[in-house]
């Protein structure tokens, strides 16, 4: 039997992606933000607004790629990401500060 790709397979087996912090690593999906799945594997961001308004959570990206569900209105500096916002597309290089 082959196996093919549906919206249940999608409910059922996320797809998931590499996140390296220094010498950590944690598995996250693309169905949250970053800032969430960072927060349960106990590391700690700044944050306010969680809503892409503040910039508060921006932190830098070194390596991969996110995007934003909606785009967000503070400032995205070059090389960085919202973490409240971003959905990650790839496996990623992230530095906190
Ligand atoms: S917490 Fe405000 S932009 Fe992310």
């Amino acid at each position: 039997m082959t196996s093919t790709s549906n919206s249940a397979d999608k409910d059922t087996n996320p797809v998931l992606h590499k996140v390296t912090l220094g010498e950590r690593f944690l598995m996250v999906s693309e169905d949250e933000p970053l800032l969430v799945q960072l927060e349960r594997a106990g590391i700690t961001v700044e944050y306010q607004c969680r809503e892409g308004y503040c910039s508060s959570c921006s932190i830098k990206l070194l390596k991969g790629t996110v995007v934003y569900l909606s785009e967000p209105l503070a400032w995205i500096h070059d090389g960085h990401l919202l973490a409240c916002c971003a959905i990650v597309k790839s496996d990623i290089d992230i530095a906190l500060y």
